[in-house]
């Protein structure tokens, strides 16, 4: 390795600069406001675990993602956290009867995946998670779904932007019953029609196959496994699309239903191609995509009834999901929705900007900023030794900040000149009172 390489971030990781933390906040902020609206308790966990905890059953394409390591000396072997579930479940096992239901937990983990990094897809990503323990029916899905879309809408998205793609793993079981995939092969089915989109077609017909299909199947399979129908379809239509009877389309029917009374229809869409990669999901599941399905999924989630359970715990019915920062930001970023210049709006700019343009102004500049920011003011300075007043006001008109407070002659008598730099008008304000002034509003 060039040594000149060890001083770049590792491939696949960002550096937060302002503007970039500025996103990553704003989007955390929309995040964590839903939550708590919608009834959510944060929650943390460990950044490595035990590498048994990934491997047991989150399935075999995070797996061979894992950062795994073992301490110098050591004999027990870690992984770097992948995913937040796994977490999640172990916590919910080791409180066991105790804990209340329904459970409503959210948390906002780094997340490392050796991926090939591309576009979407980073090493290291932020999640957000949301999930609701102990509730078996589907008004837990449609309490997850409606808390994701209360942050996207905080975000300035709306049902023209992006689309809940749902569907059901049960159902779609059903449908490829139906079609001739034997109970055995339907695990290898789903990894297929997860992974259908990166794989090239022929590839794609070669593996089905592989499943035991004829030529005809082959082709009822390709059609039901990329139908797309409206929420508001009637359940038989559907059924007579895919080619089963309408009960094996019942649980998608739930949580259609739910959405439907809860107004979300609009955001959301049946998708035959849903199935999700994680081995744990048992049945509804979701993805969150941009409405032109221009970039990968923002978020993806379901139900996976048993995992608490296989970690120890009582039988606990859970659904949730996660969503990343990495597609988000891009999404808003091609929506023009986080500012002309991405980010550089979202830094808070300061309340008040201190200027001296008198010795004793220097001398005082520091205890005036310690009682602004005690009054609760973001206050700043210029750090410039120039007493140049044309030069200061417009470091503070660049900083964004709504007054500049000016230390010259005045001070000798307990004034200071307070500069309105919106209005361009500006008044002599007794230092005494000062904060309550421009906390206040100052009447120029
Ligand atoms: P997942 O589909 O693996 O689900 O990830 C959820 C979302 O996290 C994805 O849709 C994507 O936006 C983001 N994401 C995943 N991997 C990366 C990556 N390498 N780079 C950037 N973003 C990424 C899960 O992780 C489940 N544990 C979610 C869940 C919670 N299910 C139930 N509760």
């Amino acid at each position: 390795m060039p040594p000149s390489s060890s001083f770049q971030g590792p491939k696949g990781t960002r550096d937060f600069y302002p503007e970039r933390m500025a996103i990553r906040r704003h989007v955390e902020a929309a995040w964590r406001s839903a939550s708590i609206d919608s009834g959510f308790c944060e929650i943390d966990g460990p950044m490595f675990e035990h590498l048994e905890l990934y491997t047991v059953k989150s399935g075999g394409e995070i797996v061979s993602q894992l950062f795994s390591f073992r301490r110098d000396g050591g004999e027990d072997d870690y992984a770097l956290r992948p995913e937040f579930t796994p977490t999640l479940a172990r916590m919910a096992a080791a409180r066991g009867k105790s804990l209340p239901v329904p459970t409503k937990w959210f948390s906002m983990p780094s997340l490392f995946r050796a991926e090939r990094p591309q576009r979407g897809r980073l090493r290291e990503h932020v999640q957000w998670n949301v999930d609701v323990l102990g509730v078996e029916d589907a008004s837990a899905d449609v309490e997850v779904i409606s808390t994701a879309l209360l942050a996207l809408e905080r975000l300035g998205l709306g049902p023209d932007q992006v689309k809940v793609r749902l569907s059901h793993r049960e159902s779609i079981a059903e449908v490829l019953k139906a079609l001739g995939v034997p109970d055995q092969n339907l695990p290898e089915a789903f990894q297929l029609l997860d992974r259908r989109d990166r794989m090239d077609e022929s590839d794609f017909r070669g593996s089905v196959q592989g499943l035991g299909l004829d030529d005809s199947a082959i082709e009822r399979f390709d059609k039901a496994a990329g139908l797309t129908r409206p929420l508001d379809d009637p359940p038989e239509q559907l059924a007579q699309l895919l080619g089963v009877p309408v009960s094996a389309l019942e649980g998608l029917g739930e949580l259609t239903e739910g959405l439907r009374s809860a107004g979300l229809a609009d955001w959301c869409v049946v998708d035959t191609g849903i199935v999700r990669g994680l081995a744990y999901y048992t049945g509804a599941v979701f993805e969150i995509f941009d409405a032109g399905r221009a970039e990968r999924a923002i978020a993806g989630g379901g139900r996976y009834d048993r995992l608490v359970e296989l970690f120890g715990g009582p039988p606990t019915p859970a659904c949730g999901f996660g969503m990343g920062d990495v597609v988000l930001s891009l999404v808003l970023e091609e929506l023009g929705l986080l500012g002309e210049q991405p980010g550089a709006d979202l830094i808070q700019p300061p309340d008040v900007f201190v200027v001296s343009t008198s010795e004793s102004g220097d001398v005082f500049t520091g205890r005036l900023l310690t009682d602004l920011r005690r009054s609760g003011l973001h206050a700043r300075r210029s750090h410039k030794s120039t007493r140049n007043l044309g030069k200061l006001l417009s470091e503070a008109s660049r900083a964004g900040a709504r007054h500049a407070v000016v230390l010259g002659d005045e001070l000798a008598g307990g004034e200071v000149l307070v500069k309105d730099l919106e209005a361009g008008s500006q008044v002599v304000v007794p230092l005494e009172g000062l904060s309550a002034a421009l906390a206040g509003g100052l009447e120029s």
